[in-house]
């Protein structure tokens, strides 16, 4: 399925009124998470570019990921995630040379000495979720774990107490999924209803970290909001419009993303015992894990960019105006960069997976994303070390993002 991208159409290449086309129902196939890996492997094999339908062409292959990732010159991140925010997401939607700037004052904040000083707190609030269902031999582990865990570590993070989290949660949920408890809710409710709910939730989100923002300036702490007020370098400082902006990223960028995360790492350890095994007998085996599991189920499946410019990808000419797709999950199973890239190994020695993207974008939260996963697993397994999916239960992948959006569990 190797062509050409033609990039007369773009406005046609994402359709909100449904699949009801072949060229519609060939891109709902590709956003179509329950069973991805053939998928992503048969899209190797037809080579690096895919050109599902007019307008939108998809890079597969790990070198092609890279072409696109690499030239944020041919391929832009501007203006191409619209939530409701009423100015870019800094930094995600910012090209060099700004971003350069942003990511100097924003790197330090979540660099690995900063994770290993909240360890101890995150593995707390992991326990406190643990406590509620222990003994009862059973959880929704999506509802009462995978959702308020990554907000909950957030909290500490930014220094916010625990009573906040409904609100939190209610804010995120507002951008993400607007209008309904799930994706598949969600997709369902009008379009003006959505856009509707997505501006009044980002003015709640604007005013709720300002009020925050005043009380850091009145009196400092030790938290990521101080932080963020205080940082410089090379003589510059964030904006407090630029901290804002940051902050509604960071609600749509580093919280379901850990969800989804959490929730297909569980569905695979309790549908694959010996992998289970291996982590309840040795914990030291996390990391890897963790690194095996990032690789394998590429919750974030896919990063969007547009061709700003005629130029090409894997040899193939791609219009400027075309929406391109890097796919991450199929760079993920590439057999030029893993030797057995179809079966999950938590021995592999070297794991370039590229499950937090790649390029100047690549994920500014990846140590504190690793740092919940690894809690979460170690927490987890020193309680529960043997767990099976709730019997009868269908796992129901979301559309878009790798994420079990029903995993219940028994022990
Ligand atoms: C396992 C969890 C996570 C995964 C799989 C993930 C994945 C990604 C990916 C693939 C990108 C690249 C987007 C692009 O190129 O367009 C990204 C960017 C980003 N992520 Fe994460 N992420 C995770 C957790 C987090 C967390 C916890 C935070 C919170 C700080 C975070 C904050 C960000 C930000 C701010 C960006 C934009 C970086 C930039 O544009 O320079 N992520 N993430």
């Amino acid at each position: 399925m190797t062509q050409q991208a033609t990039g007369e159409d773009p406005g046609a290449a994402l359709p909100e009124g449904g699949f009801g086309t072949e060229d519609d129902r060939a891109l709902e196939a590709m956003l179509d998470m329950a069973n991805p890996q053939p998928r992503y492997e048969g899209w190797i094999e037809d080579g690096g570019l895919l050109c599902p339908i007019e307008g939108f062409a998809m890079a597969t292959g790990r070198s092609a990921v890279d072409e696109v990732l690499r030239h944020p010159e041919l391929f832009t991140s501007k203006g191409i995630v619209q939530l409701g925010n009423i100015r870019p997401l800094i930094p995600l939607s910012i090209d060099p040379p700004d971003h350069l700037g942003y990511r100097k004052l924003l790197d330090p904040l979540f660099a690995p000495k900063r994770m290993d000083a909240i360890e101890d707190d995150v593995a707390a609030r992991a326990n406190r979720f643990i406590d509620t269902f222990v003994d009862r031999g059973s959880c929704h582990f999506t509802d009462e774990l995978a959702v308020p865990f990554p907000s909950a570590v957030f909290l500490g993070l930014m220094g916010l107490p625990w009573e906040d989290l409904g609100t939190f949660l209610r804010m995120k949920d507002g951008i993400i999924r607007p209008g309904g408890a799930t994706m598949m809710e969600a997709e369902k409710v009008d379009p003006e209803e959505r856009t509707r709910i997505q501006s009044e939730t980002a003015q709640e989100i604007y005013d709720y970290f300002n009020a925050i923002l005043d009380e850091r300036e009145r009196e400092p702490r030790d938290d990521i909001m101080s932080g963020f007020l205080n940082t410089e370098m090379d003589g510059s400082r964030l904006t407090r419009e630029d901290i804002l902006d940051i902050c509604f990223l960071f609600l749509i960028a580093g919280l379901d993303t850990v969800t989804d995360s959490l929730t297909c790492f569980f569905a695979f350890l309790a549908q694959n015992p010996e992998h289970r095994r291996q982590i309840a007998k040795d914990p030291s085996v996390i990391p890897a894990a963790v690194e095996e599991l990032l690789r394998w189920e590429s919750p974030v499946p896919g990063v969007p960019r547009m061709a700003v410019a005629d130029t090409e990808v894997a040899g193939c000419p791609v219009k400027a105006g075309t929406l391109m797709m890097a796919s991450l999950g199929a760079a993920n199973v590439d057999p030029a960069q893993f030797g057995d890239p179809m079966t999950v190994r938590f021995d592999r020695t070297t794991n370039p997976h590229i499950g937090f993207g790649g390029g100047v974008h690549r994920c500014l939260g990846s140590h504190l994303a690793r740092r919940e996963l690894r809690v979460m697993m170690r927490e987890w397994h020193k309680r529960i070390p043997d767990y099976s999916l709730k019997p009868g239960s269908e796992l129901h992948y979301a559309r878009g993002l790798r994420s079990v959006e029903n995993l219940e569990l028994v022990w």
